[in-house]
């Protein structure tokens, strides 16, 4: 459980946020984010996202949309996506010799009884955002080394 991609809608605000949050807190896994539509290839993640990350110290500054494919399924091991409708579309593509395990970022962090992260574009609360995945992110590294 090495190479880990998170999945959102746009791949500009919670997958490029988890990105930035796991890279800082595990600098020894390969990670990479994506969204399930292409509207942002390309482009920097949300302004708003950058600037709640960087309040906590995180750098999504270098970060670039693009969106997933189903050769994701055999390049990583892991792929989380962010709500319910990320993992049904997630689902659509999936390969049917995916090497990759398929789940909820948030499985990892039961303890907060969400199933998703809300999307903050809506929403507007980042904080809540970062909340939910720093704590699926300290869930994930405890797994990944147990
Ligand atoms: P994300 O949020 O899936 O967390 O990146 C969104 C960002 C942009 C849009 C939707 C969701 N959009 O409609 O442009």
């Amino acid at each position: 459980m090495r190479r880990i991609l998170f999945v959102c809608l746009g791949n500009i605000c919670r997958s490029p946020t988890a990105e930035g949050v796991l890279r800082a807190k595990a600098p020894h896994l390969e990670i990479d984010s994506a969204g399930t539509a292409d509207w942002h290839t390309g482009k920097s993640p949300y302004g708003p996202a950058i600037e709640a990350a960087a309040l906590r110290n995180y750098d999504l500054k270098p970060l670039r949309a693009r969106q997933v494919h189903p050769r994701d399924f055999h390049e990583f091991d892991l792929i989380l996506a962010m709500d319910e409708n990320n993992l049904a579309d997630l689902k659509q593509i999936q390969p049917e010799n995916a090497r990759a395990k398929l789940c909820l970022f948030l499985d990892y962090a039961p303890e907060t009884g969400q199933s998703a992260v809300p999307d903050p574009y809506y929403t507007r609360d980042f904080e809540g955002a970062l909340d939910l995945i720093e704590r699926a992110s300290d869930g994930l590294i405890a797994a990944i080394k147990a």
